[in-house]
């Protein structure tokens, strides 16, 4: 839930190590917010900046560019342990300040070992899990070993989930790293080396980079890596692990958008293109997996979990196979009943969602194979998959899913009108006309986006005063409906509830009263008479309807107060054209109403804890 960096480099080589690795933070600060802080080591000393706050704020008071030495960690904090506050921020040091170490995760067993360390006489500064680590090496230091040796000692106590760099006064030149369940990732240079949590960190100085595994552990120095497996010594072969990232790190900026959501939002139609364009083999794999399961269970957190509502549409209503969809931190539930034979559809976009992790793991132990599906390549979830396939949406930094979203959905179609192909439960002519219907839709996004922006815009204005709102459709309009009250409610902070719309008079129309504002999810499918009825209630209760109606449905205009206009396409494509328009309508009333769309309160983007 925290982001991580550290860097090494020779003397010379890189100017301003420390601001640097402030720039660093600044690119991984959607991982969390609440605290911030740098340590080097300099002429023999720990020297540590850290305080609450934004990186922006802290960096005002604590000049974090001043930071002087060649070997820097850094941190930007999602709290778990310990409220935000200047002493809870990381780096964390130890007693003698012969250490500091940052740390992305979570140490189950931290009560026990700092009751122990505690009473061998270790004084804590803070009320972190992380501190512990610290005083542990410590511990090994003092009794003689050396610095490498004292740091996988350490490990070795650690339960639990953790992504740790560490600086140790006697190794100057030297970072050390372990892993388990929380993202490390190494930037390889020409005489310096990174370690993040995240590859856009790093991206401006270094494409060259290795994904660190579960139970590895190691060290950086300026001009060499070292990995090796901390249960059996095994030691990784760099050349086998080195990748070259090809998207730039200005992809990873802000590209002139004001804040990254709208700049994300605006890349759907490239993010589609070139999800299309990676399709390859995994697909009929995937598709194969799907027709030859027992039962499909179908599992993700937030966003993701509403494209697992899309894809149950379309695995039941498509290609005729019943699924079972289960929010991820719900999975307990099912486990008793998984056997072999069952497939897990994991879906998440970091791929490091504990939940989903979690419902993973427990699938896959009772026999159940797992598909994933998942923007980002080596994560924790693929990982642990027997099949991937991944959205190319590129890196998303807005905490708020959005291209993400529909190149989820587009993977989805995509493989299941496979599915659909091999087991004969569609006519092979509506396959091929879906599948081009598919090959057109970044375009219908691009041009919905720029038809319909402006206009988004002025509804905002009316929206961005409310303080409830209902989203309503039917059938596939339901998820759509979902994704964007999430989205409201996320940045906006405005409550919103997302329903069936055939649910309105078993009890949520009782809150309507002048006013309230019902937006309807209006698809060209068989529900939209039933949906008409539905408006038509809303406004003789004096309700402020809006509609995203396909644009010949002539008769919705007359009963709408607002109707926000679709090109015409097949009702299936539909959580990709309608979404953006859901994405933008949150976005303008967050900014109007004050809130920075990026980074809304108490949400990180990845939630790597339970
Ligand atoms: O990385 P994941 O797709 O697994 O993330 C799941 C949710 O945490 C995520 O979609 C969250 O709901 C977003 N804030 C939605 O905008």
């Amino acid at each position: 839930m925290c982001g991580i960096v550290g860097v090494t480099c020779l003397q010379g080589k890189l100017s301003s190590p420390a601001k640097i690795i402030r720039k660093c933070l600044e690119k991984l600060e959607y991982r969390g917010y609440d605290s911030v802080g740098l340590a080097s080591i300099f002429k023999g000393m720990i020297v540590v900046r850290k305080g609450k706050g934004k990186i922006e704020e802290v960096h005002r008071r604590m000049n974090f560019d001043g930071v002087p030495g060649n070997t820097v960690i850094g941190h930007t904090r999602w709290a778990t342990h310990g409220a935000p506050s200047d002493n809870n921020a990381h780096p964390h040091i130890d007693c003698g300040r012969i250490v500091a170490i940052v740390h992305n995760g979570i140490i189950k067993n931290y009560m026990e070992l700092k009751k122990k360390l505690i009473a061998k006489g270790h004084i804590f500064r803070s009320e972190t899990d992380t501190e512990v680590v610290a005083h542990l090496i410590e511990e090994y230091l003092n009794k003689g070993f050396k610095p490498y040796e004292a740091f996988k000692k350490a490990i070795s106590h650690v339960k639990g989930s953790y992504a740790i760099a560490a600086i140790i006064i006697s190794e100057p030149n030297t970072i050390f790293f372990a892993k388990k369940d929380s993202p490390l990732i190494i930037g390889i240079g020409d005489g310096f080396n990174f370690i993040a949590s995240d590859i856009p960190a790093f991206l401006e100085h270094t494409r060259r980079i290795v994904v660190v595994k579960d139970f590895e552990v190691g060290y950086i120095t300026p001009t060499n890596v070292f990995i090796e497996n901390l249960h059996t010594g095994k030691i990784v072969d760099l050349s086998k692990r080195l990748r070259f990232i090809s998207w730039t790190a200005e992809m990873a900026a802000k590209a002139g958008y004001p804040h990254y959501m709208l700049k994300e939002i605006h890349e759907q139609p490239r993010a589609l293109r070139e999800t299309i364009n990676g399709l390859g083999e995994e697909i009929e794999q995937a598709a194969n997996m799907i027709i030859n399961a027992r039962r499909v269970f179908i599992t993700a957190a937030g966003t993701s979990f509403h494209a697992g509502l899309v894809l149950d549409y379309y695995l039941n209503s498509i290609a005729g196979i019943a699924t079972i969809p289960l929010i991820a931190s719900e999975y307990s539930k099912y486990v008793r009943s998984v056997k072999h034979g069952d497939l897990l559809i994991a879906i998440s976009q970091s791929g490091e969602t504990i939940d989903t992790l979690m419902a993973v793991r427990e699938f896959k132990k009772r026999g159940a194979k797992i598909l994933a599906i998942s923007n980002v390549i080596d994560s924790a979830i693929p990982r642990e998959s027997d099949l991937t396939v991944y959205t190319r949406a590129g890196p998303e930094i807005g905490v708020a899913a959005t291209k993400t979203f529909t190149t989820q959905v587009l993977v989805e179609l995509a493989t299941v009108l496979k599915a659909a192909e091999l087991n004969n439960s569609l006519d092979v002519s509506e396959i091929a006309d879906l599948r081009k219907q598919l090959e057109k839709t970044p375009k219908i996004v691009e041009k919905t986006i720029m038809k319909h922006e402006a206009f988004v815009n002025s509804i905002a204005e009316i929206v961005h005063r409310k303080n409830s709102m209902y989203y309503l459709g039917r059938g596939l309009g339901v998820p759509i409906a979902m994704e964007g009250a999430l989205k409201l409610k996320e940045i906006a902070y405005i409550h919103a509830e997302a329903y069936p719309a055939g649910e309105s008079k078993h009890g949520p129309i009782a809150l309507v009263e002048k006013d309230f504002p019902v937006l309807f999810i209006v698809l060209d499918d068989e529900n939209s008479e039933n949906i008409l009825g539905n408006v038509t209630e809303m406004k003789a209760r004096n309700a402020l309807t809006i509609g995203l109606i396909p644009e010949h449905f002539e008769e919705f205009k007359e009963v709408l107060d607002h109707s926000i206009k679709i090109p015409l396409h097949d009702h299936l494509i539909s959580p990709m054209t309608y979404t953006p328009i859901l994405q933008l309508l949150a976005y303008y009333s967050a900014v109007k109403r004050g809130y920075d769309p990026d980074k809304p309160r108490n949400l990180a983007k990845t939630v790597t804890v339970e």
